[in-house]
């Protein structure tokens, strides 16, 4: 199997598996807030549900971003939304939020491997270096 693959069949377990109800997406961002009160900040009036929906969605760009090479329209307008000029988001933080996601991966995927690891990582980092190279820029 390819990283490709490995990472398909890893997120389809997580996003079958709840544990004790609480949806893998929650227990990620419990886990972020948790771990450094200025992300927290961030993150004060937001509404998690509809945060927890969004990034559902936004992995399948992050995926898109990593087998094409290709920004698409949607990861560009979620890196502005995210640089200097709108929310802020330091590049430091990018590394906190894969690590906080390889965590909780860790205790949904029952399968969890150092294959499964690395597939995230692999699939995740191109669209996260997107996001912290366009920090900075205006468009
Ligand atoms: C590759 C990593 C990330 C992805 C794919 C991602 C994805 C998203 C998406 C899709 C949205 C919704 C955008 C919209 O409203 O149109 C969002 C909003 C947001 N993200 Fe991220 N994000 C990432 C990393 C981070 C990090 C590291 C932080 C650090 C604190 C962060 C903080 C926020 C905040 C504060 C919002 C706005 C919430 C609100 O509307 O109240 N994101 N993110």
């Amino acid at each position: 199997m390819g990283f490709e693959e490995i990472f398909d069949a890893s997120y389809k377990r997580i996003l079958s598996d709840p544990r004790n109800g609480i949806s893998f997406f929650d227990a990620f961002y419990t886990q972020l807030l948790g771990s450094n009160e200025e992300v927290a900040e961030h993150f004060a009036n937001t509404d998690m549900a509809v945060q927890q929906s969004m990034l559902k969605k936004s992995f399948y760009s992050l995926f898109a971003f990593y087998a094409s090479g290709q920004a698409d329209d949607a990861i560009r307008s979620i890196a502005k939304r995210h640089n200097h000029k709108n929310l802020d988001i330091k590049p430091e933080f990018y590394d906190l939020w894969l690590e906080c996601l390889i965590s909780t991966i860790r205790q949904y995927d029952d399968k969890f491997s150092d294959d499964v690891e690395l597939a995230w990582r692999l699939v995740m980092t191109p669209g996260i270096t997107y996001m912290k190279f366009k920090y900075d820029k205006t468009s």
